[in-house]
């Protein structure tokens, strides 16, 4: 296990974060070399801003696109900084070339911002949306591949599936989904939101042509910042053009951004990557196997996600009975016991879920574990 009193961070004294599946917290560190980032900008803004020296805090926050590429397996060409996901799902989805009658292919349970660029384009354009339906769950990765090949249409261009569901925390066969687009000629686009910093990912083993993800979730990097790549033979299909031109971060195509931010996230990525992903996965499935072995007892509760094997991940979420209502459940577990979960997304399931991560022990978990059942006592269920 990772020693999660090793991280200097900032939280409220007392609070226990457990949704970092929404925003994950910040060390005081890369806060503080943020401020430093933002002061050294002020100080000379416009060498700092488009100076292409090393010394320029917008060298520096271009240089982020290599670490990123170093993280996910890419090269940096094919990586571009953005705001979070949702600006790089809305990138892509301005991006590929669609006609009338073309379709897209996406699951019943992708996050908003994850459709949302699509859903405007189905709107616009007349592009058809298909949904696989993704039964909560589901434990067989073949039956969900089935699924997907089963809703594949002769006008199907692309694939959009989130890597690790956001409310049901299904880890998703990708790699089997993007060999699928592949033989049907569509792309595969993949929303890793929930996936990178909890986990090794590796897009070219993946086979995706298209991964977004943000800075501000597991990677604990500042709000609003994340990544887009776009594997090279991909970039040739998708326009506009100005993608090839506006790669650099703050250059004069692409415009002026919040070069500080993504300096930290350089240094957030730093600190993953020095734990090692494969330690940050196995820390994380110990503690979501503890909180899945304690929800699992719990008979108000139901378990709606793997609690292990390909398809588990960190995202452990539970339905409850309809008598007890997720909101007031949150908003007790917070101001009684300090303790931040998230109330699952009602149009899915009426529950909860808990992400726990490298700064979370097994003490925490236990807590919260605690906490939930004196609450679900008091409901009386
Ligand atoms: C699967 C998924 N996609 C997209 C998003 C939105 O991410 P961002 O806030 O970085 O745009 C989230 C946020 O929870 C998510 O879970």
């Amino acid at each position: 296990m990772i020693a999660a009193r090793s991280f200097d961070l900032e939280l409220a004294p007392g609070l226990i974060h457990l949704n970092t599946a929404s925003v994950g917290p910040v060390s005081a560190s890369v806060r503080a070399a943020v401020a430093d980032a933002w002061m050294r900008l002020e100080r000379d803004p416009v060498r700092m801003t488009y100076g292409r020296e090393p010394d320029t805090v917008v060298s520096q926050a271009d240089a982020v696109r290599g670490k990123v590429a170093a993280l996910i397996g890419c090269d940096s060409d094919e990586v571009l900084l953005t705001s979070g996901t949702t600006d790089g799902m809305i990138k892509l989805a301005q991006a590929l070339p669609l006609v009338a009658g073309d379709r897209v292919l996406m699951t019943d349970q992708e996050h908003e911002g994850g459709e949302t660029g699509w859903l405007y384009r189905g709107a616009r354009d007349g592009i058809g949306i298909d949904r696989v339906a993704l039964p909560l769950g589901q434990t067989s990765a073949e039956t969900l591949v089935a699924r997907f090949a089963a809703a594949l249409r002769p006008r199907t261009r692309a694939i959009i599936v989130s890597h690790v569901g956001s409310a049901s925390g299904l880890r998703m066969p990708v790699a089997a989904i993007a060999r699928l687009a592949r033989d049907a000629g569509a792309l595969c686009i993949v929303d890793g939101a929930q996936a990178v910093g909890q986990m090794p990912v590796d897009v070219r083993r993946i086979g995706c042509d298209a991964y977004a993800a943000s800075g501000h979730k597991w990677l604990m990097g500042l709000k609003g910042t994340g990544f887009l790549y776009i594997a090279r033979p991909a970039q040739e299909r998708l326009g506009p053009p100005q993608w090839l031109l506006t790669r650099d971060y703050g250059g004069n195509s692409s415009g002026t951004g919040p070069a500080p931010l993504m300096v930290g996230l350089g240094l957030a990525i730093d600190r993953i990557d020095a734990l090692g992903t494969k330690a940050v996965e196995q820390h994380n499935a110990a503690l979501a196997a503890r909180i899945s072995a304690g929800l699992a007892v719990l008979d108000d509760l139901s378990m709606i996600g793997p609690r292990r094997g390909e398809l588990a991940s960190a995202l452990v979420a539970a339905r409850l009975p309809d008598a007890i209502d997720s909101r007031i459940l949150r908003d007790r577990m917070r101001g009684r016991h300090g303790i931040i979960i998230k109330m699952a997304e009602k149009r899915w399931f009426n529950g909860i879920r808990l992400s726990p991560h490298i700064f979370n022990d097994a003490a925490q978990v236990d807590a919260a574990l605690n906490a939930l059942r004196i609450e679900l006592d008091q409901f009386g269920a």
